[in-house]
């Protein structure tokens, strides 16, 4: 069965949030496919200088006004849309991530590997590495940004049967593109990496983000990568049935070749 995946990428202007949820509403209200990924606090920008701001703009998913416009979008266009946000649930702050079906439902995962001064606003996640169904059935498996470094984040998404990696990102460090090649590979999972562009400048702080949001599929190959800086949603056809065999050869199976009383 073909599904229509893909990633929208923009540049959140840093706390605003009215201008950032009309842009994410913008760019998908009219457009048809199956599953569309955001990047990661794609509702308040990421350079954050104090405790309150991030606070102020974190949702309590109980009642979110992200959720319920993407939940309205979800019916109206029949898509599942994955959104990177910051949460508040009891007091504690989480860098999330949201995927939201067609049928009002919605799945939470909470970045589990807290990136630099990340540290200093976040707590660390605490759903760990689930996967959830989205349209049509399809097992898609949440991560955030940096969890890339940890192979173990992508391997427990596939090993809790993920079809699809959807990979919410704010990244600024330059390897993570390729790397998801590898992820993608040793997985057989195709990953979808949503990454925001642009800076967020902050006193003198900057940060650049860098973009080339991407596809790729079970082999390691890139269905599409757009540029450093557009901002822009970009879809393809891809088909998930084909992560369900973890076979490399007639010899060789990703699963059952694991040796893991080595792995410790
Ligand atoms: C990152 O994890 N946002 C770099």
């Amino acid at each position: 069965m073909s599904y229509k995946v893909g990633v929208c990428q923009f540049k959140p202007e840093l706390l605003n949030y009215k201008k950032n949820i009309n842009t994410m509403k913008k760019m998908v209200e009219n457009t048809s496919a199956d599953l569309i990924v955001f990047p990661e606090l794609a509702t308040s920008g990421y350079l954050f200088s104090n405790q309150k701001e991030v606070n102020d703009i974190a949702e309590d998913f109980k009642n979110s006004e992200t959720i319920r416009i993407f939940a309205e979008l979800s019916k109206k266009n029949n898509c599942s849309y994955v959104v990177g946000l910051p949460e508040k649930d009891d007091g504690k702050i989480f860098n999330s991530s949201v995927l939201i079906n067609p049928d009002g439902k919605y799945f939470t995962y909470r970045k589990t590997h807290l990136f630099y001064e990340e540290k200093l606003w976040f707590q660390p996640g605490n759903t760990g590495f689930n996967v959830f169904e989205a349209k049509n059935g399809i097992k898609v498996g949440l991560m955030i940004c940096f969890d890339w470094m940890f192979p173990e984040s992508a391997r427990t998404l596939m090993l809790n049967g993920a079809q699809i990696i959807a990979h919410s990102a704010n990244l600024v460090l330059p390897w993570c593109q390729q790397a998801m090649l590898t992820r993608s590979l040793e997985n057989s999972v195709y990953s979808i990496t949503a990454n925001r562009t642009g800076k967020d400048i902050v006193n003198n702080k900057e940060l650049f983000f860098t973009g080339q949001s991407q596809v790729v599929d079970t082999k390691g190959n890139i269905l599409f990568r757009l540029d450093e800086v557009e901002e822009s949603i970009k879809l393809v056809d891809i088909e998930p049935n084909i992560s369900n065999n973890k076979d490399i050869n007639e010899f060789n199976n990703l699963i059952n070749d694991r040796i893991t009383k080595y792995y410790k």
